[in-house]
Formats: structure tokens, sequence, C-alpha cells
């Protein structure tokens, strides 16, 4: 080794511990970044040390540049070891806060756009006299089916393509699987109609992706029973939550259409920028219903819709796809 090499890395050795010493003196992080520029800063005598590198032959050059970034990485090292220790240890800087540092920005999460809208569907509805319960997404192909008048050899059950369970169960289909089981609760609890009841929750069918499809999808479900209900206070019902969602002035459409657990029945199209769009179904609840929930349809009459929430949000949010509702990117949720 030549004797300018030798030298060089005695410096070295002594920078080194000068600098580890430095390090093992910092009593807090301010003292730490104190020590950090005094040994790796721009003007530390470590950084010029690259300089000497002329002095030296083609053959030594590498083991001194090697040991130099050694030497850096080593101390490097120390100083992100010593700062851990700090945070662990909880120490701040000695002379306490730095209020002058920027703050950190909450982000702060809000609902999704499909809970917002059956919120607001909800509030419409309890104002209107609704009471509001939870019920199975798991039902019995009873409550689902065959006690809304839909028994298994039944046409009708082909419109919804259904998701079993190994045991034998159904992921609801509709909301609509609510109705009698709220028609028995109320009995069960000795009260009789006028009975005002709401469930929300996720339905489950095979259908094919579309921009208005999904198989998992969302279903707000109503029913009324009472003495002397008529199809007027279903349509009038259904204006008064149109005109709360969509606003005075929305283009809505009734059409006649079928359901074994109504009759009569219809849906309800929205205008949209894309056209017409289907947002429900309602009737009025057939007598087969009404016996399987424990009621003389003699006595009572009722009415029942089934809202489709996630189409509701398109159209008050004014969304295209029904997918982007599902596809939960931070850009677009920020915008509710
Ligand atoms: C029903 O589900 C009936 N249970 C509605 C009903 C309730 C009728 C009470 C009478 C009395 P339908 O299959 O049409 O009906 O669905 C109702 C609404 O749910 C549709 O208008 C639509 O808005 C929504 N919907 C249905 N399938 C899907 C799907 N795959 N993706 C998104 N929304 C859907």
């Amino acid at each position: 080794m030549s004797e300018p090499l030798a030298n060089l890395l005695t410096q070295l050795d002594d920078l080194q511990q000068q600098a580890a010493d430095a390090i093992a003196a910092a009593a807090d992080p301010k003292a730490l970044d104190a020590a950090r520029v005094a040994t790796l800063g721009k003007k530390a005598p470590l950084s010029g040390m690259n300089r000497f590198l002329k002095d030296l032959s083609k053959e030594e050059k590498p083991a001194f540049g090697q040991r130099l970034n050694q030497v850096k990485k080593q101390l490097e090292a120390a100083l992100a070891e010593k700062l851990e220790n700090f945070e662990a240890a909880g120490v701040g800087p000695a002379d306490g806060l730095d209020v002058t540092l920027p703050g950190i920005r909450a982000t702060v999460g809000r609902r999704h756009p499909l809970m917002q809208t059956a919120e607001r569907v909800k509030d419409v509805m309890v104002g209107l006299g609704f009471s509001y319960d939870d019920y199975p997404e798991i039902e019995t192909e009873h409550f689902n089916f065959d006690a809304l008048n839909t028994p298994d050899w039944h046409p009708a059950r082909d419109m919804h393509d259904t998701f079993y369970t190994p045991s034998g169960h159904v992921m609801r289909t509709h909301t609509s699987a609510f109705q009698t089981r709220a028609m028995r609760a109320m009995l069960a609890a000795g009260k009789a109609p006028p009975l005002r009841a709401m469930t929300f929750g996720r339905c489950y069918r095979n259908d094919e992706v579309d921009a208005t499809h999904m198989p998992v999808f969302h279903q707000l479900d109503a029913i009324a029973i009472d003495k002397h209900i008529g199809f007027a206070d279903l349509k009038a019902t259904l204006l008064k939550l149109a005109e709360a969602l969509f606003g005075v002035g929305a283009e809505l459409r009734f059409r006649p259409s079928y359901f074994p657990f109504t009759t009569p029945s219809a849906e309800v199209d929205v205008m949209t920028e894309r056209g017409w769009m289907e947002i429900l179904g309602a009737g009025m609840t057939r007598p087969e219903v009404l016996r399987h929930g424990g009621l003389d349809p003699d006595v009572y009459q009722g009415f029942a819709f089934g809202l489709g929430i996630d189409r509701i949000a398109m159209k008050r949010h004014g969304v295209a796809d029904i997918r982007l509702l599902y596809e939960n990117e931070d850009a677009f949720l920020r915008q509710f």
C-alpha cells in the first residue's frame, strides 16, 4: 500500500470515529440532526474526501472509494437507528413542539353515495309514518318466494336467477322477502294493522352485469297495511317519494306490470340523460300474501313497493354506470 493511501485510510478512520461519537452524544432528534449535518452534510470533512482520489494510482482508487462509501453507509445506518430509537421512546425536540411546521391534513371519510341515498329515502319514509327494521340477507325459500305467492313451479321464479347456499337457503333476491316476516312480527308483538314497515339492504341475483345491473345490488322495500287502502294511496306515496328524491320536475312513467305477490302491479321509470330507467316495482298486496302473514284479506288491504336504491342514486347524482358505485375509486367517491 502506498503512503498516500495509508494516510487517507487513517484519516477516514478518524473521521468515522469522530462522527460516531457525535451521533452517540446527541440527546434528542434536533441534536441528532445537527450531528447528521456535521458528519454527512455537504460541508462535512467526510464529504470533501473525494478530492483526494486524484492523488491515488489507478490500482488504489477503488480501495479508497469503497472504504469511503462504507463509512458513509455505516454512519447513515447509525443515524437512522438512533432516530428510530428516539421515535420509539417518544423523545421529541428538546425545545418542544415546532409549531411552524405545516400540519398533516387528515383525510376524512364520508358516506358512500348509495348509503346517502338509502338514508335520504329512509328519512322521507319515516316522515310518511313507516318504521325501519333489518331483515336477513340469507333467507328461506319460504319467505323469499312461497309466502309471496311464488311456489317452486311458478314461472315467476325464473325472473330471479337465484343464488342458493349449500344449506338450501337463498341469498335473498329482493327485500320483499321481509313482507310476511313484518306482518308476523307485528302479530307476535300482540299488535294489529295499521302496519307501515320498511327494510333496506343487499339483494343477490345471477344477473349479467351491465350499466344498470349488478349481481349484488340494494333495494328498499316498504309495505303498508290497513283497512281501506287503495292504489291511490300507493301512487300518492310514490309521487311524494319521487318528488323528495328527484325534485318536482322529474319525469316519471308508471307502467302496468306483473308480480306474483301484488295485483294490480306497476313499475316506475324515471327519465335520465340516457332515456327511461326502471327504478321500482309496486302493487296492491295479494290476498294470498296477507294470509301467509296471518292477516284476513277480507278485513285488510295493503300496498307494497321495492325501490332499486343503486339506480335511484344514479339518477340523483347523474351517474351513467352502476359499476362506478362499486369500484370504490377515491376520486369518484370524493365527489359526493
Ligand atoms: C322486485 O324485486 C320486487 N320485489 C319489487 C316489488 C316490491 C314489487 C313490492 C311489488 C311489491 P324487480 O325485480 O323489478 O322487482 O326489482 C325492483 C328494482 O330493483 C328494479 O326496478 C331495479 O331498480 C332494481 N334491480 C333489480 N335487479 C337489479 C340488478 N341486478 N342490479 C341493480 N338493480 C336491480
